[in-house]
This record gives C-alpha cells, sequence and structure tokens, in this order.
C-alpha cells in the first residue's frame, strides 16, 4: 500500500522525488501498460498540488486518444499539431505553458485550467501519446516540473512496452 501522508510536510522538489521513488515502486512490479499509467495518474494527483487534470491520451490510428487520467470528463480526440498535446507530438518536445490563455489553438477541456504541461512519450523515435497536466493556478510549472516529468516519462519508458496496450 502507497503512503502519502508524508508529502504534507515536503517541500516542491521533495514531493516531485518522492513522485519518482512511489512511481518506480509501483511501474517496476507491473508491465500492464493500462494498469501502469492508471497509477501513474493516482500517483501524480497525490504528490502534486493544485492539479485540476492529469492524464494520457495515447496515439490510436494517428490520433490522440483520451486514456486514463485523474479529473473532469475531457475530450476524447486530439489530431496531431492541435492544442498543447498535438504540438507536444507535432514538436516532439514538452510544452511548458504558464498561460493556456495565451497558446494559439489551447483546447479548453476544463474551464478551470490556466497553466499546462504536456509531455510527449517517445521510445525509440516513435510516438505514443502524452503526458497532460492541468492546473488552474497560472504560472503553476516551472522548468523544475518540466525536469522530473520528463523524467517520469523516461522511467515509464523504460517499464512499458506500449505497443501491447491492448494485450
Ligand atoms: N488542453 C489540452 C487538451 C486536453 S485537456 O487539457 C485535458 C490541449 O490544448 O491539447
Amino acid at each position: 500500500m502507497i503512503k502519502v501522508d508524508a508529502v504534507d510536510k515536503m517541500n516542491e522538489e521533495e514531493r516531485l522525488k518522492y513522485m519518482l521513488l512511489l512511481l518506480k515502486g509501483q511501474v517496476g512490479s507491473e508491465k500492464d501498460v493500462l494498469a501502469n499509467i492508471s497509477n501513474v495518474t493516482a500517483i501524480i494527483k497525490a504528490c502534486v498540488e493544485d492539479l485540476n487534470w492529469a492524464g494520457f491520451y495515447l496515439m490510436k490510428n494517428g490520433d490522440l486518444v483520451l486514456g486514463p487520467f485523474q479529473g473532469l470528463p475531457a475530450c476524447n480526440r486530439i489530431e496531431i499539431g492541435k492544442g498543447v498535446c498535438g504540438t507536444a507530438i507535432e514538436e516532439g518536445k514538452t510544452q511548458l505553458v504558464p498561460d493556456v490563455h495565451l497558446f494559439p489553438g489551447h483546447i479548453a477541456c476544463d474551464s478551470a485550467s490556466n497553466s499546462e504541461l504536456v509531455v510527449p512519450i517517445i521510445k525509440k523515435g516513435k510516438a505514443y501519446g502524452v503526458l497532460d497536466l492541468d492546473s488552474p493556478v497560472k504560472g503553476r510549472f516551472k522548468e523544475l516540473h518540466r525536469v522530473y516529468f520528463e523524467k517520469l516519462v523516461e522511467i515509464l519508458n523504460q517499464y512499458t512496452d506500449w505497443e501491447k496496450v491492448t494485450e
């Protein structure tokens, strides 16, 4: 059983480190993609404050399709190049957006969202989806978060065979 009470007394970087520790414990012993990424959303939500949405979109037949998440219901599909998520896939790089209202083409799934961090999931040159975090706080995500969430995706990539998502 995961204990998350400990995060209450931690500063931001300690919380992010603890998140990676929990992640390794959880995904290191399971190979199933949906089980792992579902737990990742729960671990993020438990460790990181001020998030109204945390989840995955997975590449399916050329579109990003909604995967496991924590938060309100969100749009089902996003085209490559559209919104913050589709841009992360098109450019193959993390999108750190301090104010979503200033991002051309931002897709508003939850009107509470004011800032966003999207990390593309790329393994051996192939894009498998994105990790998407939304916050009601403008400027919530900093360089520190980019570093830790890219590390999270790197660890997830080590243990996850994305080709087996439907097995
Ligand atoms: N804002 C995202 C859409 C997904 S929701 O935030 C959950 C985007 O612009 O791609």
